[in-house]
């Protein structure tokens, strides 16, 4: 079965052909960058109409990448949540008006469930069962997942996401947006010895994040230490490596916690985050003494796009499972609440 994927939940269009038998056949993306970098974040507006721009050339593109017409699509996946309604309001109407068109079924998938299965796409991919560090610009969730459907949620954050904190710090110390690459970047460069940040949380038991008070201890030190009068690269180098490893930090501690807790012998890190070298690094030497197995995607599929969605659609088309010919968007949605598969 060949599954076309659909992403346009936020400010990417991702497309991406998926085939049972064969794995990925071809994806393209197309960043919005250009278009919200002026306003220093995603302006949801803007991002709906880019993607109707985008949507039709892309999925030309990747029929024509992997030499294949619109008669050889079998099924049809989209994302429908959570994201920016307007955003998934797009990707969700052309998906399914083009699968109504072809005559093959067509199905909405959650975003999360996307990032998740992502590591999958991978010739050695995880196997079920396993714990999940799911980091994006809107989550941060650990879940248990016995298969593909079967979540069950340990622990999230209680306010900010860890990609959020990311992107808000970035902001505070100058740097454009997107910002959480832009702050690893800076990273690069910094001490970590001069500044040391709290690791939220950490000191008591439990699964749950809450990562808003880095961001104002940033704020406090950017203030105490940053003068308007140099160009105080340095200093904010430091301030970032500071940040950057508190949030790793935090992150696997409460990895290594849900590991024991669950017994689990994998570890899965997904999400834009999961691109972070830092914590990809740490989490791997850390699962390593913990006897576990880390995975996480290759770079290009740890942010959104479409090979995500392609493959998650797959999961569940290959069983049958298809929406009516009303769709619907579901901007908040949680995974828990997913049917499972088989
Ligand atoms: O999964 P994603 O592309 O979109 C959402 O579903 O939210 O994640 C985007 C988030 C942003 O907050 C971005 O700053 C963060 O992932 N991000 C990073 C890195 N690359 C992307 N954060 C830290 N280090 C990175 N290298
Ligand atoms: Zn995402």
């Amino acid at each position: 079965m060949r599954v076309l994927g659909i992403e346009t939940s936020c400010d990417e269009t991702g497309i991406a052909i998926y085939d049972g038998d064969k794995g990925l056949l071809g994806h393209l993306v197309h960043s919005q960058t250009d278009v919200h970098a002026v306003y220093g974040g995603v302006v949801p507006e803007l991002a709906s109409r880019d993607h109707v721009r985008k949507v039709l050339p892309l999925i030309i593109g990747v029929l024509e990448q992997t030499n294949l017409s619109k008669s050889d699509i079998d099924g049809v996946a989209y994302t429908c949540g959570p994201g920016l309604i307007g955003a998934l309001l797009v990707g969700a109407a052309i998906g399914r008006t083009l699968a109504w068109a072809l005559g093959v079924p067509a199905l909405g998938v959650h975003h999360m469930e996307g990032h998740l299965l992502a590591p999958m796409l991978e010739e050695d991919g995880p196997e079920f069962p396993f714990v999940a560090l799911l980091v994006s610009g809107g989550h941060t969730q650990l879940m248990e997942v016995k298969g593909v459907g079967s979540y069950r949620l340990l622990g999230e954050s209680l306010d900010d996401a860890a990609g959020e904190a990311f992107d808000k710090t970035a902001k505070l110390l100058g740097l454009p947006y997107p910002g959480g690459p832009e702050l690893a970047a800076l990273a690069e460069e910094g001490d970590s010895t001069r500044f040391r940040f709290p690791r939220p949380m950490t000191d008591r038991p439990g699964l749950d994040f809450s990562f808003s008070g880095l961001k104002t201890f940033a704020l406090n030190t950017i203030q105490q230490q940053v003068s308007s009068s140099s160009d105080n690269r340095q200093i904010k180098a430091d301030i970032a490596r500071a940040f950057e490893d508190a949030v790793v930090d935090t992150l696997v501690i409460k990895c290594c916690r849900a590991v024991k807790a669950t017994g689990a012998k994998t570890l899965v890190l997904a999400g834009g985050v999961s691109a972070n070298r830092r914590l990809r690094q740490r989490i791997q030497e850390v699962m390593q003494k913990e006897g576990a197995r880390a995975y996480y995607p290759r770079l290009e599929f740890c942010t959104d796009n479409g090979a995500m969605i392609a493959y998650a659609g797959w999961q569940r088309l290959r069983t049958g499972a298809s929406e009516p010919l009303k769709f619907s968007a579901t901007p908040r949605w949680s995974m828990e609440d997913l049917p499972s598969v088989g």
